[in-house]
């Protein structure tokens, strides 16, 4: 028989000999390349079989930590998600990713931020005006800040696993190489597996050196599970002055909307519109290049519509 000519399959499961035994039967050879590919494939396909139809289809989600922005994201961030939070220069990236970790901290889930541009001293001095206390949750033993960071991605990877954290955050991930390069780069296919198999939920803060007007993609935004695109606008045309709006480009598992939604700055932090309302279909149509009458504009915060 086919067994006794190819003997040596031992650490494979008998579906997977079965399979590996029909291939070679039909070459006459063993194929070393196969038996390989079978033993990866085993864990999942053969060992413990898939069963879809007992499989968990409830998503855990993770509070984004931003008031309005979990409503549209079906609960919030689908945990072990990795998503890219990306914009133009001062379009509160930072802000908007250090909030979801102040969420993780109060959760007590613990946090890391790796700032690759930004000392502590600077970090600290901006947070505190969300009332954000770095130090003390550092203290605490909920938070880890590593700022100005030199850390190598094996580096990077040895403390993740070490710290365990729940939420990671990196700011952003522009400074290892050029997007094309990195996506396919050993570093992140490794630190990208260990965030997955951790099931840690990411924040990839990336540079756009253009706003939500030009629909040009980089590579960074395809090994997301989500895009986050942060900018300011001219929202009516009357006031002339930038409103901030993030734009849910993708969200995977979830439903969402990709128009540009009004966000602002309080004492707390970021706080997103509830819903759409004139200010976003005056966007909308904004977005479209059309242009608005009159009567759509007006300060959706100022109207009462919105419930902050
Ligand atoms: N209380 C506030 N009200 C309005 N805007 C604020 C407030 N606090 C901070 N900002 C704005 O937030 C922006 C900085 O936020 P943040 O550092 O999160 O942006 P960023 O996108 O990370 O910027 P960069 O690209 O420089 O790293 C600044 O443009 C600042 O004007
Ligand atoms: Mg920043």
């Amino acid at each position: 028989m086919v067994r006794n000519k190819f003997p040596v399959h031992t650490t494979l499961s008998s579906d997977a000999i079965k399979v590996l035994e029909r291939y070679e039967k039909e070459l006459g050879a063993k194929n070393l390349v196969l038996e390989k590919a079978l033993m990866s494939l085993d864990s999942t396909r053969f060992k413990s079989k898939l069963d879809t139809k007992n499989i968990d289809r409830m998503v855990k989600r993770m509070s984004s930590g931003i008031i309005g922005l979990d409503d549209v994201l079906e609960g919030g961030i689908p945990e072990g998600f990795s998503v890219i939070v990306t914009g133009p220069p001062g379009t509160g990236k930072s802000t908007m990713s250090m909030q979801f970790l102040m969420e993780g901290v109060k959760n007590d889930e613990k946090c890391i931020f790796f700032s690759f541009e930004e000392r502590l001293q600077q970090l600290v001095q901006h947070f505190v005006r969300f009332g954000w206390d770095i130090a003390k949750h550092m203290d605490d033993g909920y938070l880890e800040v590593f700022s100005m960071s030199m850390l190598s991605f094996e580096e990077i990877n040895e403390i993740i696993e070490t710290y365990k954290p729940q939420r990671v955050v990196f700011d952003s991930i522009n400074v290892f190489s050029k997007s094309e390069d990195f996506r396919k780069s050993i570093a992140w296919r490794s630190l990208h597996r260990i965030l997955k198999t951790r099931k840690i939920t990411s924040l990839l803060i990336t540079e756009k050196h253009h706003g939500l007007e030009t629909k040009t993609f980089d590579d960074y935004d395809f090994l997301g599970d989500g895009i986050i695109f942060l900018d300011a606008m001219q929202v009516n045309e009357i006031d002339t002055t930038l409103t901030p709006v993030m734009a849910i480009q993708k969200m995977r598992a979830t439903k969402v909307d990709p128009t540009p939604q009004p966000f602002r700055f309080t004492d707390n932090g970021i706080v997103k519109y509830r819903s759409v309302h004139l200010s976003s279909k005056a966007l909308q149509d904004k977005m479209k290049g059309t242009r608005n009458t009159p009567d759509e504009f007006g300060d959706p915060f100022a109207s009462g519509e919105i419930g902050y």
